[in-house]
């Protein structure tokens, strides 16, 4: 879930996905290496090889000219996604929406928002992603709905209403104040007074947001009906919005008072009974089972900003029958270049007690982009290049954002009356919302980046656009894009640096992060080295006790790049925040 900078967190038979190398018809021949033959041999499902990539849809490819991304853009840039080395794609909502939350405030689960499209352009979205061997994936949102969904007007009609107890509806206190001191994640109270029938309804995020009652089983089969829906036309799963905020305390206790205030200027509280109740774990399972029910092994993510690696980890599962990917906001935070931080959250994660697989990211729609993050406004490029190592080295099914292939960086309005994001109007100057890491896609160097033949887009394209775009990058052998690209052909066709095992080293190096990929079995090993200090390091490897018996690593890729002699274990020099992948034997 939103965590800004810790504060915040067809028919079936039409589209049945296929594990992936069951199709080699389509493959192009990039991808019938190594990899594929691999793949064949194994019984993992898709999702444990897969790359996954988040799109934004207003942002990604505007094919009318209204000034916002849609259906039809996407399609129109499949090559491009395919070309990159992804397997999956994620979009954000794209359901009817009022828009308030730019989506997350959905009025219709079981169809497309005339803004972005139709379901006919949805279908061939599906089906020309699965001709190019990508997925895709829906968001889904669980937690609320739109204020002008169907439900909740029959909902708050009458306290008499059969949809009266879909939504969390309670009397004021004695005061005539709100039941409780809830906080919305978006400012202020969670709870608005609704005059039609003089009680407060419940919302976790905008007031435009009532969150449903997942006490009530008719909500349940409603909302996993929504899940077969899309399940029926082909999606391969779904990334799940908000999880942990499902329940919420029946007896409406307060929650506890924390010191200072928030960006809103509201008192900081823990959302102690608003967060994480056990009851999450029920619906996930049930979740669970819709999707198994569905050939192709569907996946769930799950968006939760757990507080640590242990609750992280429940959200497997304890027989890892819950979601299978969720996303972990541990890493994505780290928030600096800092080896010692890294290694732990890698090795607590990787060592996890069900085996669950590993999920990270570094950027979403939510969060600015890690180019601001991790960069430090002078090596910023070769940081970009050090943090993809880090994402799609690591043993982890990897989350790219938009962009973040090219160096997108987080650009935020100058002015409140430019902001379009709610949380930024109501936060604004020291929370200026999320428009900075939503800008349009930067295609070329033409007006509007080649994203909008519109006038106004519905953010203004970055300055940066003019060179950090796919265009000049494509042109550039040592451009963030071209090393995104070698890297993710790497990872696709070294099953070592794909699947294999993940085997810290040199665990008390306080700048290098240093790790080796190793296949079991005959036991390929690939050594990955990141330097996350800004000095030159000469470090010493002793792989001995991985059954590394050679002196030496082979380069398969460097940043900056490197010659194609081998390099000695015994005094391995890496550059500023150089990245060294390189295979051992
Ligand atoms: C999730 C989404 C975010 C949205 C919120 C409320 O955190 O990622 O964009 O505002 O849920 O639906």
């Amino acid at each position: 879930m939103l965590n800004r900078a810790k504060f915040l967190f067809a028919t079936l038979s039409l589209v049945l996905w296929l594990d992936a190398g069951t199709s080699l018809a389509q493959q192009p021949p990039q991808q019938t290496s190594k990899h594929e033959q691999a793949q064949q041999k194994s019984q993992d499902p898709w999702w444990k090889h897969a790359v996954i990539y988040e799109i934004y849809p207003r942002s990604f490819q505007d094919s009318n000219g209204d000034g916002v991304g849609d259906i039809n853009g996407i399609t129109s840039r499949l090559d491009y996604i395919h070309d990159l080395g992804i397997d999956a794609i994620w979009i954000s909502p794209m359901y009817p929406s009022p828009l308030i939350d730019f989506g997350y405030d959905i009025s219709d689960y079981t169809a497309i928002d005339p803004l972005y499209g139709t379901l006919a352009d949805f279908d061939h979205l599906v089906s020309e992603a699965k001709k190019r061997n990508i997925r895709v994936i829906m968001d889904f949102v669980p937690n609320h709905t739109s204020d002008q969904h169907p439900w909740f007007k029959e909902s708050r009609s009458s306290r008499s209403n059969p949809k009266r107890d879909w939504y969390i509806w309670r009397d004021g206190n004695a005061m005539g104040q709100p039941p409780n001191n809830w906080q919305s994640w978006f400012g202020h109270s969670a709870w608005k007074l609704d005059p039609t029938t003089n009680q407060y309804y419940y919302h976790h995020f905008y007031t435009e947001q009532p969150d449903l009652n997942w006490r009530n089983p008719q909500v349940r089969k409603a909302m996993y009906d929504a899940m077969r829906f899309w399940l029926k036309r082909g999606v391969a799963g779904f990334r799940i919005d908000a999880v942990s905020r499902l329940f919420e305390d029946p007896n409406l206790h307060d929650d506890p008072i924390l010191p200072g205030k928030n960006a809103y200027g509201d008192p900081n509280i823990a959302h102690k009974y608003t967060d994480n109740l056990p009851e999450v774990h029920e619906v996930l399972r049930e979740m669970r089972k819709v999707v198994n029910a569905y050939p192709g092994n569907p996946v769930m993510i799950s968006e939760a900003d757990e507080p640590n690696i242990a609750e992280l980890a429940k959200m497997y599962g304890a027989k890892n029958d819950e979601v299978q990917l969720p996303m972990d906001f541990q890493i994505a935070d780290v928030n600096k270049l800092s080896a010692p931080d890294f290694r732990r959250l890698l090795n607590e994660i990787d060592r996890n007690a069900v085996g669950g697989q590993p999920h990270y990211f570094f950027s979403n729609h939510d969060q600015p982009r890690q180019w601001d993050r991790y960069g430090d406004g002078v090596h910023n490029d070769q940081i970009a290049k050090l943090m993809a190592a880090l994402l799609l080295a690591t043993r982890a099914t990897p989350l790219m954002y938009y962009g973040e292939e090219l160096g997108m960086r987080t650009t935020e309005p100058a002015r409140k009356e430019d902001v379009q994001d709610p949380i930024g109007k109501i936060g604004w100057p020291e929370e200026k919302g999320r428009d900075g890491e939503r800008t349009p896609m930067q295609w070329d160097a033409s007006t509007n980046a080649g994203f909008s033949a519109s006038q106004r887009p519905w953010l203004p394209v970055p300055p940066s656009a003019s060179i950090y775009n796919v265009v000049a990058e494509a042109q550039d052998p040592k451009s963030i894009l071209a090393f995104y690209k070698r890297l993710l052909a790497l990872r696709r066709n070294e099953p070592a640096l794909r699947d294999g095992r993940y085997l810290p080293l040199n665990q008390e190096d306080t700048n290098v992060l240093s790790f080796l990929r190793k296949e079991p079995g005959r036991g390929e090993a690939i050594l990955v080295v990141l330097n996350m200090s800004a000095e030159p390091r000469t470090i010493k490897f002793d792989l001995s006790a991985h059954g590394v018996k050679g002196g030496s690593a082979n380069p398969l890729l460097a940043a900056p790049e490197i010659g194609a002699e081998s390099t000695q274990l015994n005094h391995f020099s890496v550059p500023a925040f150089g990245v060294f992948i390189g295979s051992v034997d």
